[in-house]
C-alpha cells in the first residue's frame, strides 16, 4: 500500500500495544524504517529499569528526546552560592546566566523574597435561585466542604499547607446563573495540582449534595449543575522577588563606549520600552523565562503553567508588560523582578526523574520557597545578559559564538575543522554563510 494511504488509515487500539509494537507502526510511516526505528531506539536508557521509570512518565512513549543539562556557577541569592543546574536547548542562555551571576556576585549577589505562596482552584457551576439564600448557606457549605476532604488534606496539614479559605463568586452578570467558588490553597513544598484537583473534585461532589438536602432551598435551587472542577494556573500569590542593585560606578566597565551612568540610562529606557510596548514586553519576558524555564525543567516543574502564570500576571493592568522594572535614585542603579512562580520540591516528577532529583541535591534540597527565590534570580541574570548585550554590541555576537557549534555539526566538521573554525571565528562574524564558506575552503585545501 502506499505510505500516504497506510497514513490515512485510523490505528486502532495503539495505547495498549507493546512499545516495540507502537515503534514498528511508526517506523512503518516513514522514509527511512529502519534507520528511524535504529534512532529512536539509541536514544533508550542502556538500564531497563530507568527507562521503564521515562516510559511511564506519559503515554505512548517510543523513545526519550535529550535536551543539554547545563549549569551555572556563582549564583548568590541571599547571600548563598548556588550552582543552578539548567535545562535548556538555545545555545546562550547558560552562558548568559553564568555571566550575569558572576557579575553579580562581585556586587552583592541577588536579594530575593518570596511574597507569598498561595494557590488558587476554582468550582465552576450554575444555580438557578435567590442569591441572597445561596450567600447565607455558605458558612455551612465551607463547613461541608472541610469535611468532606478532611481524608485529602490529613497529610497535607501534616505538611504545613492545606486550604486556606473559599470565596463565594456571583457572576450571573457575565453568563446566566453561573457562579464560582474560588479556594485558596497552601501547598507547603508541593506543587499541588493533583491535592488541588483532588480536593475541588470533592467540594464539586458536596456541593451538589449540599444543594439538593438543604431545606431553605426550594425547586429549581435544589439543583446545581458542576460545569468543572480544576486549579487555576494564575497565581498571582505564589509570587517571588528577586533584585540586583550597585552603585552606577561598578557598571563603567560594561561597555567601553559607555559610562556607568549612560550605561544606565540606556538599560532603564530598554526596560521602559518593554513596559510601553507589548513587543518588545514578550519578547523581554521571554528572556526572563529563558531562564526560569530552565530551572523548572531540571528540577521536574511545569514549566507550561508557569510560563502560563507569568504572561497572565504580566498583563494584570490589563496591558501586558515587562515583568521586570529598573530604577535609578542616590546613583544607584536597581533591577528587580516580580513574577508568580509555582514550584514543587517534592512529589510529582522532582523525586521520580533521576536528574531532576540530581538537581535538587545539587541545590542543597531547597524548599519550595528556596526554589522560588533561586528561579526567579536566573530569569533575572538572564533579562540582564540579554538587555546589557541589546543596549551595547547586540546580542548576535555572543548568540552566535554559542550558536558555531550548532553550524559546524550541520556541515559534520570533524574535531580538526572545529578546532580551525574555532579559531578563526574568534575575530570574525559567525553566520551559516561564513561559516559554510569557511569549511568548504579549509576542504578544498
Ligand atoms: C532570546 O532567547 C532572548 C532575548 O531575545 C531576550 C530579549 O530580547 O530581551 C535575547
Amino acid at each position: 500500500m502506499p505510505k500516504r494511504r497506510k497514513r490515512d488509515l485510523l490505528i486502532k487500539g495503539f495505547s495498549k500495544l507493546l512499545k516495540e509494537d507502537k515503534l514498528k507502526i511508526v517506523a512503518e510511516l516513514m522514509d527511512k524504517q529502519v534507520e528511524s526505528m535504529e534512532l529512536m531506539k539509541s536514544f533508550w536508557h542502556e538500564d531497563h529499569s530507568v527507562q521503564k521509570i521515562f516510559d511511564e512518565f506519559s503515554e505512548n512513549t517510543l523513545s526519550n528526546f535529550y535536551i543539554p543539562y547545563g549549569v551555572a556557577p556563582n549564583v548568590f541569592v541571599n547571600g548563598v552560592n548556588h550552582l543552578v543546574p539548567l535545562v535548556i536547548e538555545e545555545s546562550s542562555v547558560v552562558a548568559a546566566a553564568s555571566s550575569s551571576a558572576k557579575f553579580w556576585s562581585e556586587h552583592g549577589g541577588f536579594k530575593a523574597e518570596v511574597v507569598d505562596i498561595i494557590k488558587i482552584g476554582q468550582v465552576h457551576f450554575t444555580w438557578a435561585g435567590d442569591k441572597k439564600k445561596l450567600v447565607s448557606v455558605f458558612d455551612n457549605i465551607k463547613i461541608a466542604f472541610r469535611e468532606a476532604t478532611k481524608h485529602i488534606t490529613a497529610n497535607m496539614e501534616k505538611r504545613g499547607g492545606g486550604i486556606l479559605d473559599f470565596e463565594l463568586i456571583d457572576k450571573t452578570k457575565d453568563l446566566e446563573n453561573y457562579y464560582q467558588i474560588m479556594v485558596s490553597f497552601d501547598t507547603a513544598d508541593s506543587m499541588g495540582a493533583n491535592f488541588i484537583n483532588s480536593c475541588l473534585e470533592e467540594f464539586a461532589s458536596e456541593l451538589k449534595s449540599f444543594c439538593s438536602n438543604e431545606p431553605s432551598f426550594v425547586g429549581k435551587e435544589k439543583e446545581c449543575m458542576i460545569i468543572m472542577s480544576i486549579l487555576s494556573n494564575y497565581t498571582p500569590d505564589c509570587l517571588v522577588r528577586t533584585w540586583v542593585e550597585c552603585d552606577m560606578d561598578a557598571l563603567d566597565k560594561l561597555d567601553p563606549e559607555l559610562t556607568g551612568e549612560q550605561f544606565a540610562a540606556k538599560f532603564q529606557m530598554a526596560v521602559k520600552i518593554a513596559e510601553i510596548d507589548e513587543y518588545r514586553a514578550t519578547t523581554h519576558n521571554k528572556g526572563i523565562f529563558n531562564g526560569i524555564d530552565a530551572v523548572a525543567i531540571a528540577t521536574g516543574n511545569d514549566f507550561r503553567a508557569i510560563e502560563a502564570a507569568g504572561h497572565t500576571y504580566a498583563a494584570r493592568s490589563g496591558k501586558y508588560k515587562s515583568l521586570s522594572t529598573v530604577e535609578i535614585k542616590d546613583k544607584r542603579f536597581k533591577f528587580i523582578l516580580e513574577v508568580p512562580i509555582a514550584l514543587g520540591t517534592v512529589g510529582g516528577l522532582t523525586n521520580l526523574h533521576p536528574l531532576a532529583k540530581n538537581s535538587l541535591e545539587m541545590l542543597g534540597n531547597p524548599s519550595a520557597k528556596e526554589l522560588m527565590m533561586i528561579a526567579a534570580a536566573v530569569g533575572l541574570a538572564n533579562n540582564f545578559a540579554a538587555v546589557r548585550s541589546l543596549v551595547t554590541k547586540g546580542i548576535q555576537i555572543g548568540h552566535m559564538k554559542m550558536h558555531l557549534m550548532n553550524i559546524l555539526n550541520h556541515f559534520e566538521a570533524t574535531e580538526n575543522e572545529k578546532a580551525k573554525a574555532v579559531e578563526y571565528f574568534m575575530g570574525e562574524k559567525v553566520s551559516f554563510a561564513n561559516v559554510s564558506e569557511f569549511i568548504k575552503k579549509i576542504r578544498e585545501k
